[in-house]
């Protein structure tokens, strides 16, 4: 594998494309001429263009009840800058299996009410501003994935907030969607804006600032999760939260999906961030019962299905490689954060703290595995991994726990060979994904790992009469896509384990 350091160019993940980042930022006539064509519409501009903010302004973009223009916001920066460009030249940025949101942006660059920049001058254009953006969690682990400290950085985030305060208008509603240790729009997001108010000479009496937190669930039904799906609410002030809502109003389907609203937005933030924490601790706890089940010859799908016909125990989740993406690997920590060093609390939230760190294992213990099929030596094997990202579906690498077994294998001597339907480039490694499965599967492999749940991969005859040609090898089912029939026509040629099947 060729790995390619890129530094002053920005590269599309899904195309491969490469811009060049300018060196300087100005946009103001770009942003003025998009705003002149509209002048009857109220203006929303979005920050942070990512898996949220980007559906999110294609959302507003396409708002139930009113028409807004809309502006999209995000850094000139590696990461980022490729985001900007991508919707402005008619690709939008996030790929999913949901057909919504091809439509939401065609309608959208037909009414030609999207526009995107990196320029803040876009704040001073704004009647609402949404923030959605990144707020990350820095982990120091030890070689074994085992979380030893962390901390939130709250720097970035202030000085996102800051920019905002720096151009935006004195009365315009600042709405706060990015996830955010509880207390952060009281203690934090209010006195910046007043501070950066008052330094312009101006007043911030009728300055709205509310919470409202994302349950964007990427995937099939990536829209109706933002626009058809209830949300919660609230502001720093009555004024604040009546905005919110009204906004709120026009752009989610509150009829049918009526709001929650709240006290305060201490409150808001801290559902989002418990929400998350369950889902997170209920994976952790099946980590530990499918390790059991392995040992026990039980296999733990069967179990948990059998569990599941309870109503009251529905959502009790199943084994896998890890758990990936941006929020359930980070938020209990911004939670125990919180309490610990904004409300002055000695204590953590022990038992969230210890689910993070069980879940951050996991990768550690499926590459254990493999590693005692194989006397301890995995050297020069020919491993080829089916899926990056860390969901199915979806083309987002964000934590995802395919890096550690990666990482691992790598480390070990294997020669790892990389395919994935929706990943081009791999940001955090910087390396080139083959999109070819037919190609990939041209040659055999020592080892064929299932790591992410794609719909590829799921019930393929073709991938299973391909691999039934190849000769002998090991299938490495690491989140139990395989189906019992599957499973026993490749054991006619190969050896078959799948995480969590102590029956195989
Ligand atoms: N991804 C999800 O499924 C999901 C679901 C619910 C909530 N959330 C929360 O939503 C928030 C955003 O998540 P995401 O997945 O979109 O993250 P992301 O990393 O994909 O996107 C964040 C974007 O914000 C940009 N940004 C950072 N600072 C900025 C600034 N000063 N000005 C303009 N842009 C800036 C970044 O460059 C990046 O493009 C997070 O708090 C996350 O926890 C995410």
């Amino acid at each position: 594998m060729v790995k390619e350091k890129i530094k002053q160019q920005s590269i599309s993940p899904l195309t491969g494309k490469e811009y060049v980042i300018p060196d300087a930022v100005d946009d103001k006539e770009g942003i003025d001429s998009f705003v002149a064509q509209h002048p009857e519409k109220k203006v929303v501009v979005v920050q942070g263009l990512g898996f949220v903010g980007s559906v999110m302004a294609l959302v507003v973009a396409n708002a139930l009840t009113e028409e807004y223009a809309v502006i999209g916001i995000d850094l000139p920066t590696p990461f980022s800058y490729w985001k900007i460009q991508s919707i402005n030249e008619g690709v939008f940025p996030v790929i999913a299996d949901d057909p919504k949101i091809e439509l939401f942006y065609k309608e959208a660059r037909r009414k030609n009410n999207l526009y995107a920049t990196c320029d803040p001058y876009a704040y001073s254009k704004a009647d609402i501003i949404i923030v959605d953006i990144n707020l990350d969690v820095k982990k120091q682990s030890n070689d074994d994935g085992h979380l030893e400290d962390y901390s939130v950085d709250l720097a970035p985030f202030k000085k996102a907030i800051t920019s905002i305060g720096t151009y935006c208008k004195p009365d315009v509603l600042v709405l706060v969607e990015t996830t955010v240790p509880p207390g952060t729009s009281q203690k934090i997001v209010r006195p910046i804006l007043e501070e950066c108010l008052q330094k312009r000479g101006l007043s911030a009496d009728q300055l709205k600032t509310g919470h409202s937190y994302e349950r964007v669930m990427p995937g099939p039904k990536y829209i109706d999760s933002i626009q058809n799906f209830y949300r919660v609410f609230s502001g720093t002030d009555e004024a604040s939260a009546d905005a919110t809502e009204k906004f709120l109003r026009t752009v989610i389907s509150t009829n049918e999906y009526p709001l929650t609203k709240l006290g305060n937005t201490q409150a808001t933030e801290m559902a989002k961030v418990l929400e998350n924490s369950y889902r997170a601790m209920n994976i952790a706890f099946m980590v530990e019962w499918s390790r059991f089940a392995e040992e026990a010859g039980v296999n733990i799908y069967e179990v948990v299905n059998a569990i599941r016909m309870r109503p009251t125990h529905k959502n009790l989740m199943l084994p896998g490689l890890g758990v990936g993406g941006y929020c359930l690997t980070k938020d209990p920590l911004l939670a125990s954060w919180a309490k610990m060093n904004l409300f002055g609390s000695e204590e953590p939230l022990t038992q969230s703290e210890k689910g993070v760190h069980i879940n951050d294992q996991m990768p550690l213990f499926a590459f254990q595995y493999l590693q005692s099929q194989y006397e301890g030596s995995l050297k020069d094997k020919k491993v080829l991994l089916l899926g990056v990202s860390y969901l199915n579906d979806v083309g987002d690498t964000r934590f995802t726990p395919v890096q550690g077994l990666f990482e691992r294998l790598v480390e070990a001597g294997s020669e790892v060979t990389l395919h994935d339907p929706h990943i081009a480039y791999w940001e955090e490694k910087e390396l080139r994904v083959n999109n070819n499965l037919t190609e990939l599967l041209q040659q055999p492999y020592d080892i064929v790992i299932i790591s992410t749940g794609h719909k590829e991969y799921r019930n393929s005859p073709a991938l299973i009469k391909t691999l039934l040609g190849h000769p002998a090898s090991f299938v490495y089912d690491t989140i139990g896509v395989l189906t019992n029939e599957e499973i026993k026509e490749l054991k006619t040629k190969h050896i078959v384990k799948v995480i969590g099947r102590g029956d195989l």
